[in-house]
């Protein structure tokens, strides 16, 4: 009988390959989370972030709140540009509603959709060392919605390393 033991063993073994074959998790799972031509994913715990500012256009109607990573936190209060490497912007857009207890309140709706700009000098160094990530649902947004990114950013604040945003005391 001893000797069977090892054999199920292997058996086993096998056996929980096999099956982990079967498994749908690709092995390109994190590609798909990433976006088009600049391969951002959304960084881990950026809800927790401390704010930049907010903002508010009138067009779309929606509320945004930009978050910035530690190291572009201090990037923004030391006035440090450009934005050294592994700095990360986050931008979170809801509906604009007015408040249901409070009449001339305007309060953040339906989410649209989060952004982020990941900072990489050498790897992003033909759109300004930015890689632009956009998610609606937690699904990155096609390839035309990325190539818009960099453009408009570069149009009107190249002077800032493209970037919009000003820090709000
Ligand atoms: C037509 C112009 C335009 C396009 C296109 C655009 N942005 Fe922006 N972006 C802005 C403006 C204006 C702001 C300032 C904040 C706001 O709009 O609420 C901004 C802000 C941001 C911020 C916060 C940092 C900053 O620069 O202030 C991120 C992150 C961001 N955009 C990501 C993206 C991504 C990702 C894309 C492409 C999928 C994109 N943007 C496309 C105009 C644009």
């Amino acid at each position: 009988m001893r000797s069977f033991a090892p054999l199920a063993v292997r058996f086993l073994g096998v056996f929980l390959l096999a099956l982990a074959q079967l498994l749908p998790i690709p092995a390109n799972a994190g590609s798909d989370l990433a976006s088009p031509m600049f391969g951002v994913t959304i960084p881990e715990g950026y809800r927790n972030w401390p704010v930049v500012a907010s903002s508010h256009r009138t067009d779309k109607d929606e509320i945004r709140v930009i978050l910035g990573n530690d190291i572009a936190m201090k990037a923004y209060r030391a006035g440090t540009l450009p934005f050294p490497d592994g700095s990360i912007l986050a931008k979170l857009a809801w509906k604009r509603v007015k408040s249901a207890e409070f009449e001339t309140a305007f309060v953040p709706g339906e989410p649209q959709r989060i952004e982020f700009m990941v900072k990489n000098a050498k790897k992003y160094a033909s759109t300004g060392g930015w890689g632009f990530g956009r998610f609606v649902n937690g699904k990155p947004a096609d390839e035309t919605q990325h190539g818009t990114c960099f453009p408009c950013h570069q149009s009107l604040v190249k002077g800032n390393d493209f970037v919009f945003t000003r820090y709000a005391p």
